[in-house]
Order: C-alpha cells, then sequence, then structure tokens
C-alpha cells in the first residue's frame, strides 16, 4: 500500500490521471462525469489496496493470532486512525465503522432514540434532509410516541434559523441536520446550530455525507454530538462510513446489533458488551473496503481541503453563471454558501429526457428527486438535473454540459 508523495498542487490533469475510470468515451464521447455527490469515483491507490488486500493478507480482523489476521488487524484499525485525523475526533474509541452515513443515521435513531427520546419529546429535521435523515427519526419517534418537526427552508434553499430558534424548547431532545444538502447544495451553519440546540440541552447529529468529500470536519470545533459520513462520496469505496460520537454518550447508547466481536463474554443467563468501538461493530465487517478508505483519506489529505475547496467553488461559480443563463433554465438552490452541486429544472423539458439526451453526449449527471421528495414537493417540481463537481473536473466539462444542454433545450422548443 503505497501512498504517492505526491503535491499535486491542484494539478488537474494530473489529478485526473490516477482515475482511470475517467480516461473513456461513453457513447462516443469522452466521459464528463458529473455525479459525484452520488458517489465519487476511485483513484487508482484505492484501488490497489483494495487488491493488495484481497491479494495478500486477507484475513478476518481481532480474532486470529495468526500474521494475515494481525496484518489485516492493523491495516483495518489504521483507517480507523485516519478516520479519526480527519475528522479531528479525540480517540478511535469514537470512530465507528458503518455501512454508510445511512447506517449511521439509523444506528443513533435506533439506539440513542430508543434509550433516550420519550413520549412527548420532540426531534427537528430540516426540509432539506436526505430521506436517510428522516424516515429512521419517523420510525423511532413512531415507536416512542415523540415528535418529529421540521426547520423551513427558503426559496433560496437557505434554513430559516429564526423559525429553528423558536422551535427549540425544552421538549426538543435532538436536532438531525444535513452539512450541505445532496439536492441544492447549500451549506448549512452548524455551528450555529449545534450552539442553539446545546443551549436547549438538546443532541446534535450531523449528516456529513456532502460535506466531507468537500469542507473541514473537525468534530471538537462544531462540538457536535453524532457525526455519519460515507467514504463512496469522498473517493473511498462503497458500503463503508463512519458514526463518530461523544463518549459520553456512545458509552450510554445499547447496542445497535448483537452479534460477534461487540461482546465481552456471552452466557445464556447475561452478556456483556465490547468496549467502544466494538459495541457497534456486530460481526465480520467491511475489511477490505475499511482498508481501503484510509487512502482515499491520505488523497484529499494530499491535495488538502482549502485547495479542493477553492477548485470546487470555481467550478461552481462558473457553471453557475453558465447554466443560470442558459434560457429556460431554473436553478433549485441559489444560498450563497454552496457546495459544487448544482440543480436545475427546463421548462417544458422532463429531467429524465435531459439525463438521457446529456449521457447519450458523454455527460453523467443525476435526475429525480435526490432521495429528498420533501424538498420537491416545498418547489412544487417532481424533480431535477444535477450536475456535482469534484476536484478532477475542469471548466472544459462545464462547457461540455452547458453547451450539450443549451443545444437540447434548442431542439426541444
Ligand atoms: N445521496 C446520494 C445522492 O444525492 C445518493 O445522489
Amino acid at each position: 500500500m503505497s501512498t504517492p508523495a505526491v503535491d499535486y498542487n491542484l494539478d488537474v490533469a494530473r489529478i485526473r490521471k490516477e482515475f482511470p475510470i475517467l480516461n473513456q468515451e461513453i457513447n462516443g464521447k469522452p466521459l464528463v462525469y458529473l455525479d459525484n455527490a452520488a458517489t465519487t469515483q476511485k483513484p487508482q491507490i484505492v484501488i490497489d489496496a483494495l487488491v493488495e488486500y484481497y491479494q495478500k493478507y486477507n484475513a478476518n480482523i481481532h480474532r486470529g493470532i495468526h500474521t494475515l489476521a494481525e496484518k489485516a488487524t492493523a491495516a483495518y484499525e489504521a483507517s480507523r486512525e485516519a478516520a479519526r485525523g480527519f475528522i479531528n475526533a479525540e480517540s478511535v474509541e469514537q470512530v465507528i465503522f458503518t455501512k454508510g452515513t445511512t447506517e449511521s443515521v439509523n444506528l443513533v435513531a435506533s439506539s440513542y432514540g430508543d434509550k433516550f427520546i420519550n413520549e412527548g419529546d420532540e426531534v427537528l429535521v430540516s426540509g432539506m434532509e436526505h430521506h436517510s435523515n428522516i424516515v429512521p427519526w419517523q420510525m423511532m419517534c413512531e415507536r416512542k410516541k415523540a415528535t418529529l418537526k421540521v426547520i423551513p427552508v427558503d426559496e433560496n434553499g437557505v434554513l430559516d434559523l429564526e423559525d429553528f430558534s423558536k422551535m427549540l424548547c425544552e421538549k426538543t431532545k435532538l436536532v438531525s441536520i444535513v452539512f450541505a444538502s445532496n439536492t441544492l447544495g447549500t451549506i448549512n451553519p452548524v455551528k450555529e446550530i449545534i450552539a442553539k440546540a446545546h443551549d436547549v440541552g438538546a443532541v446534535v447529529m450531523v449528516d456529513g455525507a456532502q460535506a466531507a468529500p468537500h469542507l473541514h470536519l473537525d468534530v471538537k470545533d462544531l462540538d457536535v454530538d453524532f457525526l455519519g459520513f460515507s467514504a463512496h462520496k469522498m473517493y473511498g469505496p462503497s458500503g463503508v462510513g463512519v458514526l463518530y460520537g461523544k463518549r459520553e454518550l456512545l458509552e450510554e447508547m445499547p447496542p445497535y446489533m448483537g452479534g460477534g466481536e461487540m461482546i465481552k463474554d456471552v452466557s445464556f443467563s447475561k452478556t456483556t458488551f465490547n468496549d467502544l468501538p466494538f459495541k457497534f461493530e456486530a460481526g465480520t465487517p467491511n475489511i477490505a473496503d475499511v482498508v481501503a478508505f484510509k487512502q482515499a483519506i491520505e488523497f484529499i489529505n494530499i491535495i488538502g481541503k482549502d485547495k479542493i475547496q477553492q477548485h470546487e467553488l470555481e467550478l461552481l461559480n462558473y457553471g453557475q453563471d453558465k447554466i443560470g443563463k442558459i434560457e429556460g433554465v431554473r436553478l433549485i438552490g441559489t444560498a450563497a454558501q454552496k457546495v459544487s452541486v448544482i440543480s436545475f429544472v427546463v421548462e417544458g423539458v422532463h429531467h429524465f429526457d435531459l439525463g438521457m439526451m446529456l449521457d447519450a453526449k458523454g455527460v453523467a449527471v443525476r435526475t429525480g428527486h435526490h432521495c429528498t421528495q420533501p424538498l420537491m414537493d416545498q418547489y412544487k417540481i417532481e424533480g431535477t438535473v444535477r450536475a456535482s463537481f469534484a476536484v478532477y473536473n475542469t471548466i472544459q466539462e462545464i462547457d461540455t454540459l452547458a453547451d450539450g444542454l443549451e443545444r437540447i433545450v434548442k431542439m426541444m422548443k
């Protein structure tokens, strides 16, 4: 497993060379991959780490004393340390590997929710949440006879913080909020939201799925209680995510799943549970993908989040300006603070048709409701076309998108 000692210095051509998948034609046209909010592509070092694990040291972890088992365990735990550093957590014991953000939210909703949320309590989410940050809370609130309340979003896709402040009261026990919206790109002021929620004694979970590839995540600075994010949206493998939690909360929470590894001692009369983080990692985990996740973190660290942000902001501003000027296009999500996501609708043309016609030109975008149906209802639309950028995208690719779109729109008139 080697990490190239390269200072990419935002040399996009060089960065692109690390992503073999980008170098291909789709429908006879060079691939323009603009569906990064759904999943990013993987650099060769991540792919190599997966292959190397299976070729050289595949073994179960935390169980064997043989050499391969020890090597696999060390690599797995090295990823945990890399993830700890990535979010500036105090300790690796607070970094739990999950399948992804969805499982991280479900874990907290089930484990924390079932123990600490009671009848009459209130849980707040926002109107721009992904279904994965709505449904687990809905299910839990139904079980516990608690109430789920929704922080409103305005026409630009910005949270109404005044309304949020008014909603907070002694009944508010938990706030779960997205850091950056997958559909709108809006970056929410999570630090302020966390502080306000703490003032009424509520705990806060942050869905960091769309923030992790773009923004600094510092759990100490945010003072966040729980944070979830996914490896596959940040150049890592799919099927791996992280749940960070404050130690005192994680320690009080019951296990989410029972099984091997999460126990200290099992008998038919009594089972005692393992220490953190293993209490929440029942069964054989996704070892290879966790191991390779470390390389994705290092890839981001080598380039540096500041440089990534700077490049992506340039793409965002250029793209919003260019696409926003095309006749008939309405941008959905025009907050001042955004990650590199551009959602739009075109008057009189269905988003699926646009997506298919762009695909014919080699341009991959996402179409649909993006798992944010309540937000679509608010905008009175069924779905959008969404272009989302990563560090390897270029201004020329945005030109290809915009030119293609312009032609399609003219043709459809
Ligand atoms: N949540 C992912 C997206 O927005 C899948 O596309």
